[in-house]
């Protein structure tokens, strides 16, 4: 009878936490000795889902791609909707770089997963804030702490709230627009949905923003904001 089947379910399931844990843990120490090669190295950006666990929600890697490459480019403050593993490896060019992140996250829970690892990691330029979803009337949406925020951000990660908040995540460009320099980037992510999908359209129509739909996998959007 082979060994494994003698192990009881709950330390089965320690056991692969701590193996999860453990990769996450490696695969993160490579990335943050040296963010830019890990945008070639579509390895080490699996590596890193897989180690995160939560891979029916994290960004896929072809997003996170993208977001780590507009992150590395683009000086200024970045503001993210939605947390999880985009948060920390944001959070560790924000560090490495000298930027703020921030983030905004509705889940208690997950808030305090995703802040437990940030502290883990030491990660300080990153803001993770507990954002209720508030209703706003045509649609809800989080409701920021703009009287703390930065004035203008230049990139938006936009993966969040989850698309059962009415309006999904529509409410970013209303709440957020005085607070967008004039040139920002927002990088929509699930735009293979119909809802996201005329997110970005609607966005480009209400704004003059230049819409771009990437990805082979599951879509997302580039949106620019002064055309
Ligand atoms: C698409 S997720 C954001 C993922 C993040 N960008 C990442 O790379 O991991 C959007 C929201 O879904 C919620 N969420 C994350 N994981 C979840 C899970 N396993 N079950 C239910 N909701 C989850 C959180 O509130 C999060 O802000």
């Amino acid at each position: 009878m082979p060994i494994k089947r003698w192990i009881p379910h709950p330390v089965k399931q320690a056991l692969k936490h701590r193996i999860s844990d453990w990769r996450f843990n490696r695969a993160f120490a490579a990335f943050r000795r040296a963010p830019r090669l890990a945008l070639s190295n579509r390895d080490l950006l699996g590596e890193l889902r897989r180690g995160w666990g939560n891979e029916g929600w994290a960004a896929d890697t072809e997003y996170l791609e993208v977001v780590l490459e507009r992150a590395l480019a683009l000086r200024g403050p970045v503001l993210e909707c939605g947390s999880g593993l985009s948060t920390l490896l944001v959070g560790a060019i924000a560090e490495h770089e000298g930027m703020e992140l921030w983030t905004l996250e509705h889940h208690p829970g997950w808030f305090d997963c995703v802040r437990k690892q940030l502290n883990r990691y030491a990660l300080r330029s990153t803001r993770l804030i507990l954002a209720p979803i508030e209703d706003y009337g045509e649609f809800s949406w989080y409701r920021p702490p703009l009287e703390d925020m930065p004035g203008r951000f230049t990139l938006v990660i936009c993966d969040g709230p989850p698309g059962d908040t009415p309006g999904g995540r529509y409410g970013l460009l209303p709440v957020m627009r005085e607070r967008l320099s004039a040139t920002a980037e927002i990088l929509l992510d699930d735009t293979s949905r119909p809802a996201e999908a005329r997110i970005a359209r609607r966005w480009g129509q209400e704004s003059g923003a230049t819409v771009t739909f990437l990805g082979r996998d599951n879509g997302f959007a580039s949106i620019k904001l002064g055309g």
